[in-house]
């Protein structure tokens, strides 16, 4: 099969990166970024005309909850992907709190042949760090999950005490994978729910501190550097931590992060009560959204992921005290962050192609193109409309999860087509 992609803005990772008008041919898995359609006598099965959009590497999510095995009712890997497929995504990290959780081989194979069964984009999963994936008991049998994850998390929940981290450091360092950190010191909780702010007092809700997650991170850069491990902190939400993992970097500490868009576009001021306002950590302060965003532009924050955290609707029904943490992003993100972050001038669509795309693939060894600029290359790529305006309406969601705070906000900027090893795995009709 051959397609070609016609007069498109296309991606090439020169420099801060930039956009080149030209054609591409895919033919089966494979794109020639630098095939002359003029000067060929070629036949195609299939034309995309496609002036004034982008085509670029297939965006990543090294964070996001497909919930199977365990919670079906609230994802599946087929809804989740292709979920992920609509949001432009071509490759997803999934987090291991599943039941069972892939605290080894066995129960990390459940998983695995359900994404061979299921999957519409390529997904790698996390294996845990700890054996009950609650930051708190023994190490899991990380040397029998090594070779199929992408690295180990016991993401939703913080690894406790500095001790366990440590163990696990070493032997994350030992087996040459990343420890990904949930960062949440649980003694500095005080039965919090959103943010310990303005919006909390005013409303008499009880507040999930800066401190809890800022501890952690201060815990965790030191053990990186005292081990030598590979380390990437999640969803990152406090100006403190931005600051910690800036010195970090500057001391050589082998440290990335991610941030998701719910903390670069909103504060606690913008909460209502509820359940869609609800995750894990909250939505901070307007002094933290400042300084995520200067973490986003000097280079500190490396990476965007969504921390698509689907749950069903009655658990999302209860308010900003009673729901379940954790809302869904795969299908926004795109769009949230091209009209919050690219159309206010506050970073270039270059910008937002490496940190959706280039960084995540980069720092975590993700196989996919790093550039469309020459060679031949695996096709998983995406086309963005960058101009089209919509409306959010999260019943339109290929997720499950409905829960989205941003749910009937016009936005400017969508996903027109994303291509995984050279199939059409979704196409905007
Ligand atoms: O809001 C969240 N939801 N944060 C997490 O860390 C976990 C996630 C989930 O699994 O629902």
């Amino acid at each position: 099969m051959k397609t070609l992609l016609k007069n498109a803005k296309v991606f090439e990772n020169k420099g801060k990166g930039q956009f080149v008008k030209k054609d591409l041919l895919i033919d089966s898995d494979k794109l020639t970024p630098d095939f002359d359609n003029e000067q060929s006598n070629c036949l195609y099965d299939r034309v995309f005309e496609l002036k004034n959009k982008y085509i670029i590497p297939g965006f990543v999510d090294v964070h996001v909850h497909l919930r199977e095995p365990g919670f079906f009712y609230k994802e599946s890997i087929r809804t989740g992907t292709l979920a992920g497929a609509h949001g432009g995504y071509t490759t997803v990290c999934t987090m291991p709190n599943l039941n069972p959780p892939p605290n080894n081989l066995k129960n990390l194979e459940v998983q695995l042949e359900i994404i061979d069964r299921d999957a519409v984009i390529n997904v790698i999963p996390y294996a845990t760090i700890t054996m009950s994936g609650n930051g708190r008991s023994e190490l899991a049998d990380m040397a029998s999950t090594a070779p199929y994850v992408i690295g180990f998390s016991d993401d939703g929940r913080g690894v406790q005490t500095g001790d366990l981290m440590e163990e696990a450091m070493l032997v994350a360092k030992s087996l040459n994978k990343p420890i990904v950190a949930h960062c949440e010191d649980e003694s500095l909780l005080d039965g919090g729910y959103i943010h310990k702010g303005e919006y909390a007092k005013d409303n008499s809700h009880r507040g999930i501190s800066s401190e809890s997650e800022w501890v952690q991170v201060a815990r965790d850069v030191e053990l990186a550097a005292k081990t030598g491990c590979k380390y990437h902190v999640c969803h990152i939400s406090t100006k403190e931590t931005v600051d910690i993992i800036r010195q970090a970097k500057k001391s050589g500490v082998d440290v990335s992060c991610e941030t998701a868009p719910h903390y670069l576009i909103l504060t606690d001021m913008d909460l209502k009560e509820e359940g869609r306002f609800k995750m894990n950590p909250p939505i901070r302060s307007m002094e933290d959204r400042e300084a995520l965003i200067e973490g986003i532009k000097d280079g500190t924050i490396d990476m965007i992921a969504t921390d698509h955290a689907p749950h069903s609707s009655k658990e999302k029904s209860r308010g900003l005290e009673k729901s379940a943490f954790g809302i869904v992003g795969l299908e926004t993100s795109f769009a949230l962050l091209n009209t919050y972050l690219v159309q206010k001038g506050i970073i270039t669509p270059e910008e937002l192609v490496k940190l959706m795309s280039i960084n995540p693939r980069e720092r975590f060894n993700i196989p996919g193109p790093r550039t469309l600029g020459e060679g031949t290359v695996i096709c998983d790529i995406t086309v963005l409309d960058p101009n089209k305006i919509w409306t959010i309406d999260s019943e339109e969601f290929m997720s499950k999860g409905r829960a989205t705070p941003f749910d009937g906000d016009e936005v400017v900027g969508k996903v027109s087509a994303t291509f995984v090893g050279g199939i059409l795995k979704y196409l905007e009709v």
